[in-house]
């Protein structure tokens, strides 16, 4: 059976990607402060919550479900559509959480247990998990590729397509610090470009996607009320 692809639902994009994002794909998210990795990755959630009624897990390490829904309502998302769709996990506020996982390997159990209790009781289509830079700097990682391994492992077990943010260093060509850009299945790069002296643009790129036929340009970003969209700077390959 072929599955329909995770659609991304930014105006422009899925057509050039055949579709969206292959469904169990493990992608990255990748950008540095600000580029609207947070924003972008929810959007995905939200947009398959209301169109498709597919359920969405956000895990987050740095903020907490009120904070982070205020910023999206700010941003132009109608959060009260989609509380039964989307599943917000806010792993510093769960009891024995990472303070106490948090050592070498075990906070990928720690995270299995937590997605497997979520999955049990209504399985999961789309995984959100903010932020890589986080878990490194709030776990005592001993092997990082082994534990990330271990986590993209669960996710594609559990059958869900996940989105993994990535805070990249300014300057720095690598998407993600621990070879992520091997491992993952698929990369958004979110770019701050500048224009001019005085002017930035939002872009966006297709770096890797496997398995499918994708432009691979980088499109400038518009976003307003909640709405993402890309136009070409240059003319499709
Ligand atoms: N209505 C808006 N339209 C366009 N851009 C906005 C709007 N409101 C805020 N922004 C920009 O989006 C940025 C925040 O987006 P978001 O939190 O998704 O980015 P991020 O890449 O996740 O940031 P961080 O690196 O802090 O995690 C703000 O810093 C601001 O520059
Ligand atoms: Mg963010």
């Amino acid at each position: 059976m072929v599955y329909e692809p995770i659609k991304t639902y930014v105006e422009g994009l899925d057509e050039k990607m055949e579709g969206g994002i292959p469904r169990g794909h493990s992608v990255l998210i990748a950008g540095t402060a600000g580029t609207m990795k947070s924003t972008f990755t929810f959007s995905i959630l939200y947009n398959n919550a209301t169109h498709k009624k597919k359920h969405g897990v956000y895990i987050t390490l740095e903020q907490s479900e009120e904070s982070l829904y205020a910023q999206m309502e700010a941003m132009g998302y109608q959060i009260s559509l989609v509380r039964d769709t989307i599943t917000f996990v806010d792993v510093s506020k769960i009891r024995g959480g990472l303070a106490d996982y948090g050592k070498s390997g075990a906070w990928v159990d720690f995270i299995t247990e937590v997605l497997m209790e979520i999955h049990k009781f209504k399985p999961v289509d789309i995984i959100a998990f903010d932020s890589l830079g986080l878990i490194e700097v709030l776990t005592d990682m001993k092997n990082p590729r082994r534990d990330l391994f271990g986590m993209m492992d669960l996710f594609h077990k559990l059958g869900a397509t996940s989105l993994m943010i990535s805070e990249m260093t300014q300057g720095s060509d690598l998407f993600g610090r621990n070879d992520e850009d091997f491992l993952v299945d698929g990369i958004f790069h979110l770019q701050h470009h500048k224009v001019h002296d005085v002017d930035y643009e939002n872009r966006l790129r297709v770096v890797k996607m496997r398995g499918v036929k994708h432009t691979t340009s980088y499109h400038q970003v518009h976003f307003k009320d909640g709405r993402f969209t890309v136009s070409s700077i240059v003319p499709d390959k």
